[in-house]
C-alpha cells in the first residue's frame, strides 16, 4: 500500500510540477516607468497624427435670437487642421495593461457656415480652437493562444473646457449672437468623436498590426528562437513584465523540449527602464540547437596557444605520456577537435552558473602533406562554475574548473594511462588558464556599460 500510494503522490506531483511549470517563461522582460516615459514619445506621435485625421459630422439647427427672431444654421465641411498632445503620459495599471493621459491638448478645425433669417440667406466661414483637452484612455493588455499579444480600449474618455469658435462673413456677427449653443453642441461632438476614433485606431490599426508580428525568428541558417508569450503581459503599479517562452529551436525540425524552464524571479528594482531575464531554460535550449546543428564544434591549434606558457602542441610532448607517438609520427604538429557529445546543460542558481560539460578531444597529428592522421579520442568531463555580476554598471564574471576527468575513448597509437596527462591538464587549468581568464575579464567583450538604459539578470528564484 505504501508503494502504490507513493507511486500516486508521484504521479500527481509530476501532473503539478507540469502545471505549474508549463507557463514559466525562459526569458522576460520589464518595462518600467522610465521605459513607458521613452516609449511615450514615440507612441503619443502616432496618436497625434491619428487624432488630427478625425472626421467631425455636419451641424444644423434653429436658434431663437433675441430681435431677430428663428435662425436656421448648417456647418458643414469640419476640417480638422491639427491636434497637439504636447502632455502625455502612459503608466501601467495593474491587472489591465496602461493608462495613457492626455491633458491640456489643443486642436484647431475650420469648416462652413450657412444660415437662414426669414428670407434671407447667407454663408461664411468659421475657425474653431479647442483648449485644454483631457483624454483618458485604458488599454487592457493580453494575449492569444498562439502567444501574441492583444490589445483592446477598455475605458476612455475626453472632456474638453474651452471652445471658442469664430464666424466671419456678413453674418458672422449673426453667429456670434448664440455661440455658445454652437459651441456646446461641437464640444459633446468632439468629445465622443475622439473617443470614437481612439478604439477605432487600438482596435483597426493597432492590434491589426500587432497580429502581424512574429513570434519566431530565424537567428542563423540552423536555428531560430521562440518569443511568444506564455502568459498575459502583468502590469503593476511600477512596471510592465512580459514573460516570453525563450526557446531555441533547430529549423529542421522543432522537438518538444525535455525539461520545463524554473520558475524566474525578478528583484523589486524599478531603476532602469527595461530588465531583461533569462532562465537557464533559455540557454539550455540553445545548447540543444547548436548541438543539433553540429555548431559545437572548436579546433585547438599551435597558434591559439600562448607562446609564454611553455607547452607546444606537437607529438614530442605528448610522446611523454604515449611512448608509441615518438615512432609512429615523430616530430609532427597536432591539433585537437572538441565536441560535444551531448548538449550542455547547466544550472543557474543563486550562487552562479554553473555546468558539467562532457567534451570529446579528437586528437590529430598533422602530416608533413598536411593530412590529418587520427591519434586518439579522449572524454573530458568537469565542472565549470561561473559567476556573473553587474557591478556599478560593468559586467563582470568569474570562472572556476573543478578537477578535469579525462578517459581514453579510443586510441589508433595503442593504449594508454592518462593518469598523468590529466594531472597535468588540472595543473595547467589552475595555474595557467584561470588566472587568465579571470584576470582579462571574460565578458570584457560584453563591453562596458556606463549608465546602462538596461540591465540583464540571470536569476531563478532560489533554489527550493
Ligand atoms: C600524405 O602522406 C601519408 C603518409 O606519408 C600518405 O599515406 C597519404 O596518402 C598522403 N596524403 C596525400 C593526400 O597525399
Ligand atoms: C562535480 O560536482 C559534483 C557536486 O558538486 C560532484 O558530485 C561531481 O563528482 C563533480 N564532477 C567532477 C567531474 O568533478
Amino acid at each position: 500500500m505504501g508503494v502504490q500510494s507513493l507511486a500516486v503522490a508521484c504521479g500527481a506531483l509530476a501532473l503539478c510540477l507540469a502545471l505549474t511549470t508549463a507557463t514559466n517563461p525562459g526569458f522576460m522582460v520589464r518595462i518600467t516607468q522610465a521605459g513607458l516615459d521613452y516609449a511615450n514619445q514615440h507612441g503619443i506621435a502616432i496618436l497625434e497624427k491619428e487624432l488630427a485625421q478625425l472626421k467631425m459630422p455636419d451641424i444644423s439647427g434653429d436658434s431663437r435670437v433675441l430681435r431677430v427672431g428663428k435662425v436656421h444654421y448648417e456647418l458643414s465641411r469640419l476640417r480638422l487642421r491639427d491636434f497637439h498632445l504636447p502632455y502625455s503620459r502612459i503608466t501601467p495599471i495593474s491587472n489591465m495593461g496602461l493608462q495613457v493621459s492626455i491633458s491640456n491638448a489643443f486642436a484647431e478645425l475650420d469648416g462652413d457656415w450657412r444660415v437662414k433669417v426669414f428670407f434671407v440667406r447667407d454663408h461664411g466661414s468659421f475657425n474653431l480652437k479647442v483648449e485644454n483637452i483631457y483624454i483618458k484612455i485604458i488599454l487592457r493588455l493580453g494575449s492569444d493562444t498562439n502567444g501574441k499579444p492583444t490589445i483592446s480600449t477598455a475605458d476612455c474618455s475626453a472632456r474638453i473646457s474651452k471652445v471658442r469658435v469664430l464666424f466671419s462673413g456678413k453674418f458672422g456677427w449673426l453667429y456670434n449672437l448664440f455661440h455658445s449653443a454652437i459651441e456646446s453642441k461641437l464640444r459633446k461632438n468632439l468629445e465622443s468623436k475622439v473617443c470614437d476614433n481612439v478604439v477605432k485606431s487600438v482596435h483597426n490599426d493597432l492590434q491589426t498590426y500587432i497580429q502581424t508580428l512574429p513570434v519566431t525568428a530565424r537567428i542563423d541558417d540552423k536555428t531560430g528562437i521562440d518569443y511568444s508569450l506564455v502568459a498575459p503581459p502583468k502590469a503593476t503599479t511600477q512596471s510592465l513584465d512580459l514573460a516570453l517562452k525563450g526557446e531555441f529551436y533547430s529549423l529542421g525540425h522543432r522537438s518538444t523540449v525535455p525539461f520545463s524552464p524554473l520558475p524566474l524571479a525578478f528583484p523589486s528594482d524599478h531603476e532602469h527602464m527595461v530588465y531583461f531575464g533569462a532562465s537557464s531554460y533559455f540557454f539550455n535550449t540553445a545548447g540543444i540547437a547548436y548541438h543539433k546543428a553540429g555548431a559545437l564544434v572548436f579546433e585547438i591549434t599551435e597558434a591559439m596557444i600562448p607562446k609564454d606558457v611553455g607547452f607546444r602542441l606537437d607529438t614530442s610532448v605528448f610522446s611523454a605520456f604515449i611512448p608509441q607517438l615518438e615512432e609512429m609520427y615523430p616530430n609532427m604538429a597536432m591539433k585537437f577537435r572538441l565536441s560535444a557529445p551531448t548538449a550542455p546543460f547547466l544550472t543557474i542558481g543563486p550562487g552562479g552558473i554553473s555546468f558539467q560539460p562532457t567534451v570529446d578531444a579528437q586528437a590529430y597529428a598533422i602530416l608533413p602533406n598536411s593530412t590529418l592522421a587520427p591519434l586518439f579520442l579522449l572524454s573530458l568531463t568537469g565542472n565549470v562554475s561561473a559567476v556573473i555580476n553587474v557591478r556599478s554598471g560593468r559586467i563582470v564574471g568569474s570562472l572556476d574548473v573543478g578537477r578535469i576527468r579525462l578517459s581514453l575513448k579510443d586510441s589508433t597509437v595503442g593504449t594508454f594511462q592518462v593518469r598523468m596527462m590529466q594531472s597535468l591538464m588540472n595543473i595547467m587549468t589552475s595555474s595557467t588558464l584561470l588566472p587568465r581568464l579571470n584576470g582579462e575579464n571574460l565578458l570584457g567583450g560584453m563591453g562596458v556599460l556606463q549608465h546602462p538604459p538596461f540591465t540583464l539578470l540571470l536569476q531563478v528564484a532560489p533554489a527550493h
